[in-house]
């Protein structure tokens, strides 16, 4: 089964929740390359990871974005400030910090590095601790995303597996077929690191529900999001949670305990086209609204919608800016 979605924009399905009025703003990043967002338990934020190394953190309109944390050791600013993270050595030295979020009980970042593996730094940030996984090609194999248990503080990790060692193409990995990804466990308690599932279909996002019940991992090339039960009679066993329009990205729980997945529908022919959108899904798996982000976005890939505070937080490694939609919910609205 491959993700073909010829669909027109325009006369597409869902409508569910449709928003009344709507404002973008965009907060100007010092580079290209946000993937996702993390919010400090004091709400500064967001913090997120560049193409050039550098993790920064917004302080407001008048400071704008601040450098907070860096993940190589030999990362000069010199050398790294402005490099765009398509040259491997380079992003050796300067680091590429991808997926990140708080342990808002410690105050620690943690976050996953394409080659540094898992990381955590302290609420005043510098260089990144390693945790595990870097330079071993047998714990991970490329991590994107990680979620942390808000019961236990856990660390889940999405690992999209080895197709990006045969492609970078996304529409030949869109019709790769590829299974190699898998879905880990970090335990800051014993340091150990475990593998919950494996043959996933390149898992690029993650998130934990509220009550620490359940863990739920995207899988990109199948379009769905997987269930992975941590507590209750399905303990250690999977599921499919919810099956999407097109394919998904990171997954950020909210507040009330729903979750926003990006969901990008992806046109391949005559070339790769994108249309993204933001579903907020409900704890068991119910679609309970649909954003589509054309207006704001036009065709670029997002990877991340992410809630805070009211706002959604719109990330793509493709902008050098951080998108903050809000919208109002028109009440008895049936279009
Ligand atoms: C970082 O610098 C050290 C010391 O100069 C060197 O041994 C190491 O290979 C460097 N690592 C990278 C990734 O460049
Ligand atoms: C990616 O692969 C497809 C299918 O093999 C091909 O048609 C397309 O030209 C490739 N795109 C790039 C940018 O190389
Ligand atoms: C799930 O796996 C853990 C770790 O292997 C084990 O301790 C637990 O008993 C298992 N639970 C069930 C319900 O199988
Ligand atoms: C959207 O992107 C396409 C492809 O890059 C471009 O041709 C088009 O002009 C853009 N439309 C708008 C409204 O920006």
């Amino acid at each position: 089964m491959v993700p073909i979605f010829l669909v027109f924009f325009f006369c597409f399905p869902f409508n569910a929740g449709a928003r009344c009025f709507r404002s973008f703003k965009t907060l100007q990043l010092p580079a290209v390359g946000s993937e996702s967002y993390a919010f400090d338990s004091h709400n500064v934020g967001p913090y997120t990871g560049l193409n050039d190394g550098r993790i920064v953190k917004y302080q407001g309109p008048e400071t704008g974005f601040v450098e907070f944390a860096t993940t190589s050791a030999n990362r000069s600013k010199e050398f790294c400030d402005g490099t765009d993270g398509t040259d491997p050595i380079v992003t050796l030295i300067c680091g590429r910090a991808i997926g990140m979020e708080f342990n808002h009980k410690t105050g620690e970042l943690y976050l996953v590095d394409a080659n540094y593996g898992l990381m955590v730094v302290g609420s005043r940030g510098g260089l990144a601790t390693q945790l595990a996984g870097g330079g071993d090609a047998e714990r991970f194999d490329q991590v994107d995303s990680l979620a942390i248990d808000p019961t236990t503080g856990a660390v889940y990790i999405g690992d999209i597996g080895t197709i990006f060692q045969k492609t970078k193409n996304m529409t030949e990995i869109l019709l790769s077929g590829d299974t190699s990804g898998r879905l880990l466990k970090y335990d800051p308690k014993t340091k150990g690191l475990t593998v919950l599932l494996r043959g996933l279909a390149m898992a690029n996002g993650v998130a934990v529900s509220e009550d620490g019940s359940f863990v739920l991992v995207s899988e990109y090339i199948t379009c769905r999001i997987t269930r992975y039960w941590l507590k209750g009679p399905k303990a250690n066993t999977s599921e499919i949670f919810v099956e999407l329009p097109g394919n998904p990205d990171n997954i950020q729980r909210t507040e009330s305990g729903d979750f926003w997945v990006v969901v990008n529908i992806q046109k391949l022919y005559p070339k790769l086209t994108c249309f993204a959108f933001g579903q907020r899904i409900s704890a068991n798996g119910r679609i309970l609204e649909t954003l589509n982000f054309f207006a704001e976005y036009n065709t670029t890939y997002i990877t991340e919608v992410h809630e805070h505070l009211g706002s959604l937080y719109l990330a793509s490694v493709d902008t050098n800016f951080v998108g903050v939609y809000r919208g109002s919910r028109c009440s008895g609205n049936l279009f």
